[in-house]
C-alpha cells in the first residue's frame, strides 16, 4: 500500500499541483523552513487524520485560509488508479472521504494507509510520556489484530462509564456494575499486548543488534496495575481511593513499557545517537512484524535523516526499508547525505517556499 499521487491545498505553507510518488524511495530536499516537514505531516495526516507535530489541527490550515484539503491515492502499483482518500478540515469540522464516499467513523479509515514517522518533531517511545507509548502500541495492534480495536473500544466505553459513576460519587454497587465488562475487556487487551511484545521481541533484538552491535536489549511491559496482583482484586482494593479521586487509577489505560539496554533504562544510560538508533530500530521491528503478519504496509516517513543519524545508521535503516519493500519518504537539506543508488525506482523532489516539484 503506497501513496501514489497526492494533492495538497492550503496545508501549512504547502500548495501544490498533483504529485506522483514512487512506491519505493522518495527523496525530498529543500532549505530550512521550505516545507519538508510539512509535506511529511500532510502524508501522515492522510493515514492517521492527525499531525505528528504537537499542534491543534487548526494550525495546519495555511495562514489566512479557512480550510485545508488533502487528496491522495493509495494502492499497490504505480500507474494504476488506487483508492482515493480525501480529507478536508475547516474551522467547523472535518470531512473524510474514502473512495468517494463520506466516512462516518474515523476507525473505518484504519489500515487503509498505515504510516510511521521518525522526526525530531515527534515524541518518541523513549522521550515521550506513557500516553505516547500506549498509542504506539495500540496503533500497531489495531493493524495486526483485527479483534483488538473492538476490545479496545469496549474497554474505553466501560472505563468512561465507570469514571462517570466515580465522579458522581455513586454508591459502590453502582460503580462496580461496570466492572464485569471492564475486567473482561481488560484481560483481553492485556493478552493481546503481551502476545504482541512476545512476537516483537525477536525482530527488536535483530534490528537493534544491527544498529548497536553487542547491545542486549529487552522490553519491560507494565500492564497498568501492580504485577503481583490480579486486576479484579486491585479494583476492589482501590475502590475507596478511586471514588475520592473520581477516576479509575488502574487498568490497561495506564499500561506502559520501557526498553532496557543491558538491563538499564535507555533514556538514562545511552547517548542521543544511540537513543535515536534504538527508536528507529523499534519502528523497523514493528514494520517487520507487521510484514510478517501479512498486514498491508504503508509509508515510512524519515524527517531530516542526515541531521538525526550518522551515515552508517542511515544506510542501515534505508537498507532495511528497501528489503521490506516499503514506500519511504526521506527529507534532507541536500541529497548528498542520502545514498539512493540501491533503489531502482527512487524519485526526487525539491521544496521551495511550500512549492514542491519533482527534479530529475
Ligand atoms: N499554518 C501555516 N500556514 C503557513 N505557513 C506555515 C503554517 N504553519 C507553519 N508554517 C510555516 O511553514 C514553513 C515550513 O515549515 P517546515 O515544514 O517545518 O519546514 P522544513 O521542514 O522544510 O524546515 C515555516 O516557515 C513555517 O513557519
Ligand atoms: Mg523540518
Amino acid at each position: 500500500m503506497a501513496l501514489l499521487s497526492f494533492e495538497i491545498h492550503n496545508f501549512r505553507n504547502i500548495q501544490n499541483s498533483p504529485l506522483t510518488f514512487s512506491p519505493g524511495l522518495n527523496l525530498v530536499t529543500g532549505k530550512n523552513a521550505a516545507g519538508k516537514t510539512s509535506l511529511l505531516e500532510a502524508i501522515y495526516c492522510l493515514g492517521r487524520v492527525r499531525s505528528f507535530r504537537a499542534s491543534t489541527s487548526g494550525q495546519l490550515i495555511r495562514y489566512g485560509q479557512s480550510a485545508y484539503r488533502l487528496v491522495g491515492r493509495v494502492g499497490q502499483w504505480e500507474g494504476r488508479g488506487g483508492m482515493p482518500i480525501g480529507i478536508e478540515r475547516r474551522a467547523d469540522g472535518l470531512q473524510v472521504h474514502l473512495d468517494g464516499q463520506p466516512v462516518k467513523r474515523l476507525s473505518d479509515l484504519a489500515g487503509r494507509f498505515p504510516v510511521q514517522v521518525f522526526s525530531a518533531d515527534t515524541p518518541t517511545i523513549l522521550n515521550g510520556g506513557p500516553r505516547y507509548r500506549r498509542q504506539a502500541l495500540d496503533w500497531a495492534l489495531f493493524h495486526v489484530e483485527q479483534a483488538y480495536r473492538e476490545v479496545w473500544q469496549r474497554y474505553s466505553r466501560a472505563l468512561r462509564q465507570r469514571n462517570a459513576a466515580l465522579r458522581a460519587q455513586q454508591a459502590p454497587a453502582e460503580i462496580r456494575a461496570w466492572d464485569a465488562e471492564l475486567l473482561e475487556t481488560a484481560a483481553e487487551m492485556h493478552r493481546f499486548r503481551s502476545t504482541y511484545f512476545e512476537a516483537l521481541r525477536p525482530y527488536l533484538v535483530e534490528e537493534i543488534e544491527c544498529l548497536l552491535p553487542g547491545a542486549e536489549i529487552s522490553v519491560k511491559y507494565q500492564p497498568g496495575w501492580p504485577a503481583n496482583t490480579a486486576l479484579p482484586e486491585v479494583l476492589v482494593q482501590a475502590l475507596e481511593k478511586d471514588r475520592a479521586r473520581g477516576h479509575t487509577r488502574f487498568g490497561p489505560h495506564r499500561a506502559d513499557f520501557s526498553l532496557l539496554f543491558d538491563e538499564h533504562s535507555i533514556s538514562a544510560h545511552c547517548s542521543r545517537g544511540q537513543q535515536k538508533a534504538v527508536t528507529v530500530g523499534f519502528l523497523l521491528a514493528q514494520v517487520k512484524l507487521q510484514r510478517a503478519s501479512e498486514v498491508p504496509m504503508g509509508a515510512f516517513l524519515l524527517d531530516d535523516l542526515s541531521s538525526e543519524l550518522d551515515a552508517g545508521h542511515r544506510a542501515r535503516i534505508l537498507g532495511a526499508l528497501r528489503e521490506l519493500d516499503t514506500q519511504v519518504f526521506v527529507t534532507a537539506i541536500d541529497d548528498s547525505a542520502i545514498d539512493a543508488a540501491d533503489w531502482r525506482d527512487a524519485r526526487r523532489f525539491h521544496v521551495e517556499h511550500g512549492n514542491i516539484r519533482e527534479t530529475r
